[in-house]
């Protein structure tokens, strides 16, 4: 059994991203693994200030918002899984910071080994659509030495507001993700 974090870098509740990660995690709890949800839509989260305050051997992290209740739950997590919109070609500015606050875990530029997971939505659906993002997690896990363990791309999603759409196919792909994970 996994014990999967994952976290919602949308600012849409119920929106594409919320969905497509609410399918990932049905198919993973249907697989048995532990699923905590984090959406970050709601809430403040700011990006490193570089202060270097967490360096000290005690990885407190000096900024006061989400990023406090996150902590404790990277530490329990084995699988750690983002879900972010595309937005101008790149992951989410929440979906940024949480991953550059993860600096506050590290130890020697050493962080605690994780799997992880991709999850993202997109108006445009072109081979290339998801590129950029695709191209910076795998960068990015690799430099912190996590494992990734699969990625979903839903491109074609609807963002208009009342008009916000994404295919059932999608949710599909996800759930069979998080079913066999
Ligand atoms: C600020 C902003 C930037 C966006 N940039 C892109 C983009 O570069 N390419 C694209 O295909 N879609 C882009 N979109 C569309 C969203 O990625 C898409 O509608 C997504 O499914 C919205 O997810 P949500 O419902 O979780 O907000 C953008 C939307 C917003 C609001």
């Amino acid at each position: 059994m996994r014990k999967i974090l994952v976290i919602v870098g949308s600012g849409i509740k119920n929106g594409n991203t919320d969905k497509l990660a609410d399918a990932y995690i049905k198919g993973a709890e249907a697989a048995g693994h532990e699923i905590t949800k984090v959406f970050l839509g709601d809430k403040e989260i700011a990006g490193c200030r570089g202060c270097g305050a967490c360096q000290n051997g005690k990885h407190i992290c000096a900024i006061d918002d989400v990023m406090q209740e996150i902590y404790p739950l990277l530490e329990k997590c084995d699988t750690v899984v983002l879900a972010s919109p595309l937005y101008f070609w790149s992951i989410s500015a929440r979906t940024k910071a949480f991953i550059d606050r993860l600096y506050a875990i590290s130890t020697d530029d050493k962080y605690p080994h994780k799997n992880s997971v991709l999850l993202m939505t997109a108006g445009d659906d072109q081979f290339w659509t998801f590129e950029q993002p695709a191209s910076y997690y795998r960068f990015v896990t690799k430099a912190i030495d996590w494992t990734d363990i699969g990625m979903y791309f839903a491109g074609g999603c609807n963002g208009e507001a009342g008009k916000r759409h994404i295919d059932e196919k999608h949710l599909e792909g996800a759930y069979l993700l998080g079913s066999t994970m």
